[in-house]
């Protein structure tokens, strides 16, 4: 299978483990500690992919057996953006790989009724436009929220081509709304789902990953 299945969407490799891993979440019948579980160690997974996509400088060490080993060093600052409240559950990810990461917050609601975005409030680090910027949140389904969020980064001024959209699943639709305002944004993805439903709910999607993360 390609792992690019559109311009700039990285698709995390499909392997029998990652599979197994959405099946777990995907199916009805998880409770919670297992849903947090299995769905911890796929956005380690994305995390780890979106840190794969970030410049790096080539660098050379002097090994234990006086060799010289010709590796890379990483190049740039980055910082984390939740979107609140199911992005949240992707921060601790990242801080294992990030050891005291900044982390800002945008909390956007999607509207039960109309499925649309609302933007309550946005606390991001004052020098977020020097920084590469990886954008959390578990679910894109038509994309408004993420579109929403990404307004507020612009404003504050990070460029497109500094935000990695780290998500779960996406919608075709929801890709092709986003890109169409964003081309330049990566997004780095385990699952690209077919549609949405009549409530704009991911098809086969997981349900609502807030609720099976923090309530149910
Ligand atoms: C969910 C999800 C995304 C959004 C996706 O959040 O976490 O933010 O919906 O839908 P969209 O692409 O159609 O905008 P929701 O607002 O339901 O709140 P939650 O994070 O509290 O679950
Ligand atoms: N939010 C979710 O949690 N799940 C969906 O399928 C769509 C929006
Ligand atoms: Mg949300």
């Amino acid at each position: 299978m390609s792992t690019e299945p559109f311009k700039n969407v990285i698709l995390i490799p499909q392997t029998n483990q990652l599979l197994g891993l959405y099946t777990i979440i995907r199916d009805a019948q998880t409770k919670r500690p297992d849903f947090i579980f299995y769905s911890d160690r796929i956005i380690r997974l994305l995390v780890e992919e979106g840190l794969n996509q970030l410049p790096v400088t080539p660098k050379s060490v002097e090994t234990a057996t006086n060799q010289t080993f010709e590796g890379v060093s990483f190049l740039g600052k980055i910082c984390g953006v939740s979107i609140v409240r199911a992005g949240e559950s992707m921060e601790q990810g990242l801080r294992e790989c990030c050891r005291s990461v900044r982390i800002g917050k945008i909390l956007i609601q999607r509207d039960e009724e109309t499925a649309l975005p609302r933007l309550f409030y946005e606390k991001l680090p004052d020098d977020i436009s020097e920084r590469y910027v990886f954008l959390l949140d578990p679910m894109l389904a038509t994309g408004g929220s993420a579109m929403m969020a990404t307004d507020v980064l612009l404003k504050r001024g990070v460029k497109q081509d500094r935000i990695f959209f780290l998500n779960l699943i996406c919608s075709k639709e929801g890709v092709d709304s986003y890109h169409e305002k964003f081309p330049d944004v990566k997004i780095v993805t385990g699952a690209v789902d077919e549609c949405l439903d009549e409530n704009k709910y991911l098809v086969p999607g997981l349900g609502d990953f807030g609720d099976r993360y923090y309530c149910i």
